[in-house]
């Protein structure tokens, strides 16, 4: 008998996990391996948000919540919502999960029958494509150019969209891109939208981290029309470094935001209850943390930058949000996953290959680490790349 069910056996075994398990076993062996796998920013969660939960924990606040979440919290995403990003939701559209992932995982099987159509730029957050099909729906992957920041453009949507076409997932700034899509980008993709009334899922965990200037915009900001077709995710992961808590949210139009609630009611319940009392603390403490974070991954970004780009054979898109680059490795006649393999076995340096995210072209280094591990990493890339070339 066949045990597992089809939805089980479809999904794409992590490439990341297993370059990952092989540069934790070199470090068990003693070996110094440089790592730029991390999906995490290097900054321990605040203090006064550990406080909070801490306080709530003695306090006895141990039990179940409403399932999505307390009243007093989706209050202050409403809020934040609405004087950070412009955005009118009233505290029911607000659902708050187990992090941006469960988010988006809600959002795709509230919305989505099997067989529906789901556009994915490519290269995209490795997650997207086995979310739509544990739904049983259709990922449809569009690959980017470079030459134009990695950012889908309205006629590469509309090229994609066939009669099936039910969701686009937009992820601004992007894992593993680090593109920003101004509002006037995501404005003539809403449009397309719009012209078939597709949803758009846009995930904006990283809306905090952008660099030089470059301003970030809420796709569901736009205008009435967008947002009554737009799922907003966001959470507390990135912006304050709270990965382990798991817990992001939602904000959507009432339907779909019933929907979720009621998914959710039926299987997680609600995200761990003093954990929501630390997000509170956060949205309404100091927010000084966050910009001295995005300062030092800025300073690291520049750095990292700098070095690959002067690398023989590397080309690589400076990216203005996030914390990953995604530099260009082709010309060295390997597969991203080959590449990545003979680095970490001749040079002790772990990357991500490209290909775990829709590009074989590319590795993924997130600079979440130190300046240390940077500097030394990079060096070990430069001579690797050196003896690819020679
Ligand atoms: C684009 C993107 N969305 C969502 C998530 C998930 O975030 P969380 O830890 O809040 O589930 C990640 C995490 O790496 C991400 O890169």
């Amino acid at each position: 008998m066949q045990q597992l069910a089809d939805r089980s056996t479809t999904l794409t075994p992590s490439l990341t996990l297993a370059i990952d398990a092989k540069a934790k076993k070199l470090k068990a062996d003693g070996v110094d391996v440089c790592g730029f796998g991390a999906g995490e920013p290097d900054f321990d969660t605040p203090q006064h948000i550990k406080d909070a939960a801490i306080a709530a924990l003695q306090a006895g606040f141990t039990k179940y919540t409403p399932s999505s979440g307390t009243p007093e919290l989706r209050a202050a995403i409403a809020a934040k919502l609405k004087t950070e990003n412009g955005l009118d939701y009233k505290p029911s559209q607000v659902i708050v999960n187990c992090g941006a992932k469960h988010s988006c995982y809600n959002a795709i099987i509230a919305t989505c029958n099997p067989g529906d159509e789901v556009i994915i730029p490519a290269p995209f957050w490795l997650s997207y494509p086995e979310m739509v099909k544990l739904a049983g729906a259709i990922p449809v992957i569009v690959p980017t150019s470079e030459a134009n920041g990695f950012k889908l453009t309205p006629d590469q949507f509309r090229d994609a969209m066939t009669p099936a076409t039910k969701l686009i997932i937009l992820n601004s700034p992007g894992n593993p891109t680090g593109s920003v899509y101004s509002a006037d980008e995501l404005k003539a993709l809403a449009e397309v939208a719009l012209e078939e009334e597709i949803l758009m899922l846009s995930d904006e965990i990283y809306e905090k981290i952008t660099y030089d200037g470059t301003a970030f915009t809420s796709l569901a900001s736009l205008g009435k029309e967008i947002y009554d077709l737009t799922i907003t995710v966001n959470g507390f992961s990135k912006a304050y470094s709270m990965t382990g808590w798991r817990l992001g949210y939602i904000a959507a139009p009432e339907p779909i935001a019933a929907a979720i609630d009621s998914i959710q009611s039926h299987s997680t319940s609600n995200p761990t209850s003093f954990a929501q009392k630390g997000a509170l603390a956060g949205l309404k403490g100091d927010q000084s943390f966050i910009g001295e974070m995005v300062k030092a991954f800025s300073e690291r970004r520049a750095y990292m930058h700098d070095r690959l780009t002067k690398i023989p054979g590397i080309t690589c898109v400076k990216p203005m949000g996030a914390f990953y680059m995604l530099p260009n490795i082709s010309s060295f006649g390997l597969s991203s996953e080959s590449f990545c393999t003979k680095l970490l076995e001749q040079q002790n340096v772990a990357c991500v290959p490209g290909v775990a995210f829709g590009s074989d072209a590319h590795m993924r280094l997130s600079y979440a680490s130190s300046m240390e591990n940077i500097t030394k990493g990079l060096d070990r890339i430069e001579a690797f790349c050196a003896s690819l070339r020679a």
